[in-house]
């Protein structure tokens, strides 16, 4: 009836979908994450929650993070931006791999765990594990209060705001702020000069006026997805800072439109994936306009020269593709929290030309608490 619609869309705030509100919301969850860490005055940022003073991080001979689903995936992008800013090896892992295979674990190496609700079990037991070790364990996580928060020594609360949908989509993007934060505050203790510090600061500055940029494309968005709904399977490449936002790119549009996707670094094209090129399977290519903007041309060639079909994201057009998204170019190491989003675009209107369950989609759960 008319009166359960008034209530539902009161609910998603005139949005048809929890998935399409929370995209929408990002400019304004991005200001949050920011809000009062900035320090001007020394280029750096507070992070009230780390209680690990300058000497203490200094020790830190090792990053891992360790995260599930999407949350891995922002952890992946965690990891590149500490070894760029704060010079310290990172890497990152499903917390459900590293859980099972009696990882080493290293008094100098500073864990991180990542999670949206803060409950989901495998990165949980991983917590656990690594504490019961004597490990010293951060959580970059959303949920305040919640088991992972609880058990972690310290860390990062990401102040995106309640997430309804299943798939993670504003959480995403502000978790990866919080490693941009975390990798600044890791770098500024160490070698990272004032002058990079400023530069960072400058470009976190920026984001959420870049992102009401990208999402005011939504209209030429959708025209894409419809356009692409009819791929079967699609394939999403990136290189180095891209290929964590084409893993990520994949996942969403294989949970909430059931089209089969496959990320690959655009490097590893030529050890297999080029086999599959032809005109029935789309590739979307992350492409910023940093210094490995040849090679990725040069990718988008071997694709055009199989007549692949692609579609670009990129900070200008893109001549080898058959169609560009143009987003706003940042600072090169924040430019993956930008280029995923308008492929969260991509990935709802492609659910909902082929009528998805969107915010539910079949088989999954928005945080998996078991074994
Ligand atoms: C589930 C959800 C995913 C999410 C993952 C990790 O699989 O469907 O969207 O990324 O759990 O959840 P977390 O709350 O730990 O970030």
């Amino acid at each position: 009836t008319t009166v359960e619609w008034e209530a539902a869309s009161y609910d998603m705030g005139g949005h048809d979908t929890y998935m399409h509100k929370e995209i929408h919301e990002q400019a304004d969850a991005v200001d949050r994450v920011l809000r009062g860490r900035i320090d001007d005055r020394f280029s750096t940022v507070h992070l009230g929650g780390l209680n690990l003073d300058a000497r203490e991080a200094r020790q830190i001979r090792r990053v891992k993070i360790l995260g599930c689903g999407t949350s891995y995936h922002a952890g992946m992008i965690g990891a590149q931006m500490i070894e760029e800013l704060a010079r310290i090896p990172a890497d990152a892992e499903p917390a459900s791999e590293f859980r099972y295979r009696n990882a080493v674990v290293d008094p100098d190496t500073l864990y991180v765990a990542v999670s949206q609700s803060g409950e989901t079990y495998d990165v949980l037991a991983a917590v656990q594990e690594l504490k019961r070790k004597g490990a010293r364990v951060f959580g970059v996580v959303n949920v305040v209060g919640s088991a992972i928060a609880r058990e972690a020594d310290a860390g990062i609360y990401v102040h995106a705001g309640p997430e309804v949908c299943v798939v993670s989509t504003k959480c995403f993007t502000n978790t990866t702020v919080a490693f941009a934060l975390l990798a600044l505050h890791l770098g500024r203790t160490r070698d990272l000069s004032v002058r990079d510090g400023k530069r960072i600061i400058e470009g976190l500055r920026k984001l959420p006026e870049q992102i009401t940029e990208i999402l005011q494309q939504e209209e030429e968005i959708k025209k894409l997805a419809e356009l692409y709904a009819e791929a079967r399977s699609m394939l999403f490449v990136g290189r180095v800072r891209g290929y964590p936002v084409a893993r990520e790119a994949s996942l969403k549009l294989k949970e909430v439109s059931y089209i089969h996707a496959e990320a690959y670094p655009a490097s590893e094209l030529k050890h297999g994936p080029l086999a599959l090129i032809e005109p029935a399977l789309p590739t979307v290519a992350i492409v910023p306009d940093d210094d490995l903007l040849e090679k990725n041309r040069a990718a988008l060639e071997e694709i055009k020269a199989r007549s692949g079909k692609i579609l670009a994201v990129a900070h200008r057009h893109q001549e080898k593709a058959d169609q560009t998204i143009v987003v706003p170019k940042n600072e090169d190491e924040l430019d993956p929290i930008l280029m995923g989003i308008p492929l969260q675009l991509l990935a709802y209107h492609t659910a909902k030309a082929l009528g998805r369950d969107i915010d539910k989609p079949r088989n999954l759960a928005k945080s998996v608490t078991v074994e």
